[in-house]
């Protein structure tokens, strides 16, 4: 599904991530934990294909991506991933429905009617009422809930998310375990970078980043 392999990635002269090599699969939920600064999100920029000055190799979907071919990278970030930045990321003058229709806009002409898709989703993941809210008018758990929704709109494989719920208090934490919990069961790998033991603890699995090198914990 997802395979990162022999990994390594510097920052000028500094070392970052040294021979990592990582997996994930459908159906499954990855933790990566690790102190601040060693490399979590810079792992993860890596998985989301965001970023390509590294050596190694990345496979999604059983093909190894190719960095020179821009359309293909494109359509692997529009169909095969969904991501949650830690920032949200979210448009915060548009309203909740019209963030979670912004990912299908790059998608080609189909005759999915989206709407019916994210009124689905909002309604899942308790975002209904807010649908035409602006989104500087939500709460923090809320436009969280929305970027994992709008991470969801396009059926992505993956999910890839850089600390879901950084700020968040116990209920809404829970809430948010819930909802990856349940994308998971449709046959998603869902990979979290956290700080946060009770997020890591709810995971499959769990992987910790430490002196460049990632080993499994769980
Ligand atoms: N664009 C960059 N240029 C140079 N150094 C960078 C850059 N981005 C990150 N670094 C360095 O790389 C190291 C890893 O950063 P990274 O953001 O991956 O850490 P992290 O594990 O996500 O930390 P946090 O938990 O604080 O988010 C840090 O020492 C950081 O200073
Ligand atoms: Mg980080």
């Amino acid at each position: 599904m997802l395979k990162l392999l022999n990994c390594i990635k510097s920052y000028g002269k500094k070392m970052i991530l040294n021979d990592v090599s990582f997996e994930a699969y459908e159906g499954q939920t990855y933790a990566i934990i690790g102190k601040s600064g060693s490399g979590k999100s810079t792992l993860i920029n890596i998985l989301a294909t965001l970023d390509k000055n590294y050596s190694g190799k990345l496979f999604i979907s059983n093909k190894q991506v190719n960095y020179n071919n821009d359309k293909e990278v494109s359509k692997i970030r529009n169909e095969d991933l969904g991501f949650v930045f830690q920032s949200y990321q979210l448009v915060e003058k548009y309203t909740v429905f019209e963030n979670m229709l912004l990912p299908t806009l790059y998608l080609k002409e189909s005759k999915i009617n989206h709407e019916l898709i994210i009124d689905e989703i909002l309604k899942d993941l308790d975002l209904y009422d807010l649908k035409n809210n602006k989104v500087n008018e939500l709460s923090g758990g809320e436009m969280q809930r929305v970027a994992i929704a709008r991470a969801i709109v396009n059926s992505p494989k993956i999910i890839i998310a850089d600390e879901p719920t950084g700020n968040l208090d116990d209920s809404n934490m829970e809430k948010i375990m819930e909802i990856f919990n349940s994308i998971k069961k449709r046959g998603v790998a869902v990979i979290i970078v956290t700080h946060d033991m009770r997020v890591a603890n709810l995971c499959d699995n769990l992987y910790e980043i430490s002196n460049m090198k990632i080993n499994k914990v769980k």
